[in-house]
């Protein structure tokens, strides 16, 4: 039997794990939950995050999920434990799969990681990138989503805000030489749509790491590949605030269009 998974996200961009997850996994049936009336939570604080984040997790476990994937990294960063803590099914977050692929590839064990405020605050990842033998640099960008969501993935204007926020993370404060760092972990859902543009941006010798694709190698690790196979699954969508806006965004982020909204109000 099709497992059923559990895709937990503040909004629309965990939409992009969801992709991953469905190359990887097409055969599974998919429970996807954006707590959309409470976005962004790059901003807000470890208290608040984590009490969204149990309700959602509660909704989807009360609809039968088997396995749940916290696809947001400020969600993972400032909540896993306390997630895990409030579900019996197996939880994955996003931030472990990336700190490891970026420790698989990288020669020189340096790392800069991109993400909201909230996410780069707590330094979630740079603990995870420090277990797998990385320094890490990170680097909060938080125009990046209000830009994502605007469509200005290839504007001139984000081109420029990336150039402000990444050229000097790649040299080193001291004395303004390259810092060495040899990967660039995207630590944010949104920012996968913003990888061609970062590809041009961020120095060639550096590669990216897309924290969806390291995540959805995870979680085919933990069930095995077999139990993805066959005909595409089922997915239905749970959004906290306009169904309307969650078509009209949600779409990109999946790279296809999406039916099967319901609207759900988790503070009941
Ligand atoms: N999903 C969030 C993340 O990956 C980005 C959007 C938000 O701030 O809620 O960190």
């Amino acid at each position: 039997m099709a497992p059923t998974i559990g895709v937990f996200d503040s909004g629309f961009g965990g939409l992009t794990v969801l992709r991953e997850l469905r190359n990887v996994l097409p055969g599974a049936n998919y429970l996807y939950f954006g707590d959309t009336a409470h976005l962004p939570y790059g901003a807000k604080s470890v208290r608040t995050v984590a009490k969204y984040a149990i309700a959602s997790a509660h909704f989807l476990e009360q609809h039968g999920i088997e396995m749940l994937v916290v696809a947001c990294n400020t969600a993972t960063a400032l909540a896993l434990d306390d997630i895990r803590a409030a579900v019996r099914v197996p939880v994955v977050g996003v931030i472990e799969p990336g700190a490891q692929r970026a420790a698989e590839i990288s020669q020189t064990k340096k790392a800069v990681v991109i993400a909201t405020d909230a996410t780069v605050s707590s330094h979630a990842y740079q603990r995870a990138l420090h277990q797998f033998g990385m320094e890490a640099t990170e680097k909060a960008c938080p125009l990046f989503v209000p830009l994502v969501e605007e469509g200005w993935v290839e504007h001139p204007v984000t081109e420029q805000v990336s150039h402000i926020y990444i050229d000097q993370v790649f040299q080193d404060a001291a004395d303004g030489k390259p810092n060495g760092a040899d990967v660039l972990v995207l630590g944010c859902t949104h920012y996968p749509l913003l990888r061609p543009l970062l590809r041009r941006v961020v120095p060639e010798h550096v590669e990216i790491v897309d924290s969806a694709e390291s995540t959805a190698a995870k979680v085919v690790e933990i069930l095995g590949k077999e139990s993805g196979r066959g005909s595409t699954g089922n997915l239905r969508c749970y959004a906290t605030d306009s169904i309307e806006k969650f078509q009209r965004l949600g779409g990109k982020f999946l790279g296809q269009p999406i039916e099967n909204i319901e609207l759900v109000d988790i503070e009941k």
